[in-house]
């Protein structure tokens, strides 16, 4: 039997984070930044705006907290104190370099040792035409540097790379400094800084011209609105899932869910598609000026052929050339990667790396000075992986490492934090779930491929038969019964309210009953002992639900039981050893049983699918890692949710999780034909529509 489908989503995108943090501390009042991305790379960038006396909240807290920039204005930063060490990014330093060639006063940049070896000539050049003055400290061309900022102007840049880094260096520069500038560019690269701009009254022109792509800024306005916006998930990032999906061969089942799809960013999709893997963008819509959407592996990619790519195409997929040259390795055939001389200086020199570790691990590859040719093999490809201290190397080489007939040992993972914290623990929950739904049969994997010519079976499309993905059994009474059950933490209170709500169902909220009982027998002797109760005791509460239209209010002894004595601290410590107990399960099995009136009932509760409702219509499991459990109970406390006291909320969690689960009455199990819904990722509006989309899907299928 096929299980659910798998929604992930992946964190914010780097480039318009970084631009987001440089230009809202240059715009005049407060900058609202929702989605931002917490990585190491804007993290540093947001220390460095610090020292520069930027005042940003919520960058250190998690990604669904709005990051507050306080902007000083186009030239009003503050001289820093120390140097501004910009660590392992290159947006960072190159962005901040062209806002602070306005600024009239003195800094000093630095980053890593990675960082020290990247070309800054290519920024240094034109802001010194534009009048900004910077000495190299150390090597010439590299970080440190110092520049010292004041009056501009204008220019007319003609770059050699297609860079968006340079161009946005000069938009920054031009725009703090009030003077018009012009890039053209060889090729088109990412345009999100013109994009930003547009929201902040800012107008730039762009459009080809002869010699390659023209970006004008004529007239910057005297003053930057400030931001409102939410930042898309990272393409790249995406881009780790969406070639695992291929290589795996889950078709349709995985979605990697709003990521940004800004034409400038997706050049890895035709190359995808021509190597078999066809992924398609559902759901397109628009957040802060870019387009969003949900990315589904599209038909049967069970067969990847060989690819080339080169020339204009390489600016779209600048990022993606690693991952590509990985599924390369996979597919049939020889495939060719030209004109991507760049990736020399990138983080690692990524034409060196990538070709070292697939060989390390088996795979013919050459080396050419602009990039490489790879032959796919279907051997066990094994061996030890080094990152060169390169975030997407390691993941790379991480996705292949988590496909059958691979055993790949990579050295500093930890490095995958500059763009995309949390990815071993991502990858690792997709690769469970695989298993777990593809019955033990890799599609792909040493002996599994297919010819890439001839007729491919068809596969059955998910999307369009929930039924073969989610067993149906029809309630008895008429009446919709949808049983919500999971772990502390996992989303299920919000997650069943907002479905009973959008669905016109009543929402039953089994914890509340659990808790009036355990109120009331605390009530009645506050020395109670659990173990002691007597289905007397229990009749005494007279414990009934009353419905106010769909929404629930417990009754006890002929009275409401107002919200907050169920959530009291005596309540909530005695209320676990209280719902374990037979005799309480027992007495308010009916009770429960009797809300299944009227169109629908969403039941929300540890034993739902399994004992209260076990014909549920549609049955869900929720779930979300322990770490992320515990942060939403914190904050649902009103605490402020830092390292320490999430670690120590997990393991309280896990702890209780593995009471639960191992209690021989009523333990907290998944029901064999429930759904399971990892939360980890998903927002409350994400949990909500994938469980009504759920519901929806089962109701149209009868
Ligand atoms: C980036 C531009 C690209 C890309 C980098 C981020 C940006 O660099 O490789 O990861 O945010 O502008 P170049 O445009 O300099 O090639």
């Amino acid at each position: 039997m096929r299980s659910a489908g798998l929604s992930i989503r992946v964190p914010g995108d780097k480039s318009i984070t970084q631009r987001a943090l440089i230009l809202g501390a240059m715009a005049d009042g407060t900058s609202r930044i929702e989605g931002a991305l917490r990585g190491a790379d804007p993290l540093a960038t947001g220390r460095a705006l610090a020292r520069l006396g930027v005042e940003i909240d919520g960058l250190g807290a998690s990604e669904d907290q709005v990051v507050r920039i306080a902007g000083r204005g186009l030239r009003s930063w503050k001289s820093p104190k120390g140097i501004l060490d910009l660590e392992n990014s290159g947006t960072g330093v190159r962005l901040l370099a062209g806002a602070l060639a306005a600024q009239p006063l003195t800094a000093v940049l630095a980053g890593d040792e990675s960082l020290s070896r990247r070309p800054m000539d290519r920024i240094t050049g034109p802001l010194r035409e534009m009048g900004a003055s910077i000495r190299y400290l150390g090597r010439p061309g590299v970080v440190p540097f110092q520049i010292t900022g004041g009056d501009l102007s204008e220019i007319r840049h003609e770059g050699r790379v297609a860079s968006a880094q340079v161009k946005s260096a000069i938009l920054f520069a031009g725009v703090g400094a009030g003077v018009g500038v012009e890039v053209l560019e060889p090729r088109r690269s990412r345009d999100h800084s013109e994009r930003i701009f547009e929201g902040m009254g800012v107008d730039v022109a762009e459009g080809e011209a002869t010699g390659g792509w023209l970006v004008r800024m004529p007239e910057p306005p005297p003053r930057l609105s400030p931001l409102q916006m939410q930042v898309p998930g990272d393409f790249s990032s995406a881009a780790f899932f969406l070639a695992w999906a291929a290589l795996v061969g889950c078709g349709d089942l995985f979605t990697v869910e709003a990521v940004g799809v800004n034409p400038t960013r997706t050049g890895l999709l035709p190359a995808l598609a021509r190597m078999g893997a066809d992924i398609r963008v559902v759901g397109r819509r628009r957040t802060g000026g870019e387009a969003v959407g949900d990315l589904v592996v599209a038909g049967d990619s069970s067969v990847l052929g060989a690819v080339e790519v080169g020339g204009d195409e390489i600016p779209g997929m600048i990022d993606e050339v690693p991952i590509l040259a990985v599924l390369a390795a996979r597919a049939e055939g020889v495939s060719r990667i030209s004109g991507a001389g760049e990736l020399r200086v990138k983080e690692s020199d990524r034409l060196a790396a990538l070709a070292t570790n697939l060989r390390r691990i088996g795979v013919r590859v050459e080396e050419f000075d602009d990039g490489l040719e790879i032959e796919g093999t279907d051997a066990p490809l094994t061996g030890p992986v080094e990152t060169f201290h390169d975030h997407r190397i390691a993941m790379a080489f991480g996705v292949l490492g988590a496909t059958p007939g691979c055993d790949i040992r990579i050295d500093g993972p930890g490095v995958a934090d500059v763009s995309f914290p949390g990815f071993w623990d991502l990858l690792a929950r997709v690769r469970t779930w695989w298993e777990t739904v593809s019955d033990g049969t890799p599609r792909r994997g040493p002996g599994t491929r297919r010819p890439t010519s001839g007729m491919r079976e068809p596969r059955p499309r998910a999307r369009d038969t929930p039924d073969t993905r989610m067993p149906v059994v029809a309630a008895p009474t008429g009446c919709t019964v949808v049983a919500i059950d999971g772990s502390a933490g996992s989303g299920k209170s919000t997650t069943a309210a907002a479905v009973a709500g959008q669905l016109g169902y009543r929402h039953l909220d089994s914890g509340a009953l659990y808790r009036a009982v355990t109120l009331g027998l605390l009530d009645a002797d506050p020395g109670m002992v659990a173990g002691t109760v007597t289905p007397a005791d229990l009749e005494a509460l007279d414990i009934a639900i009353e419905w106010d239209d769909r929404a629930m209010a417990v009754r006890m002894r002929g009275a409401r039981v107002p919200e907050e004595a169920l959530r009291a601290a005596r309540v909530t410590s005695e209320v676990s050893a209280v719902s374990a107990l037979a005799v309480v399960r027992e007495h308010l099995l009916q009770l429960q049983r009797a809300a299944a009136e009227g169109p629908g009932l969403v039941a929300e509760g540890r034993d739902m699918g399994t004992v209260v409702f076990p014909d549920a219509v549609v049955k869900i499991y929720l779930d979300a890692h322990p770490r992320e459990r515990a942060r939403r109970r914190i904050l649902q406390r009103g605490e402020s949710a830092d390292a320490a006291e999430i670690e120590e909320e997990a393991r309280r969690l896990e702890g209780r999780d593995a009471r639960d689960s191992s209690r021989s009455l009523a333990p907290l199990v998944r029901a064999g034909d429930a759904v399971l819904l990892d939360t980890t990722h998903m927002d409350p509006m994400a949990q909500m529509e994938a469980v009504v989309g759920l519901v929806r899907a089962v109701e149209g299928s009868h």
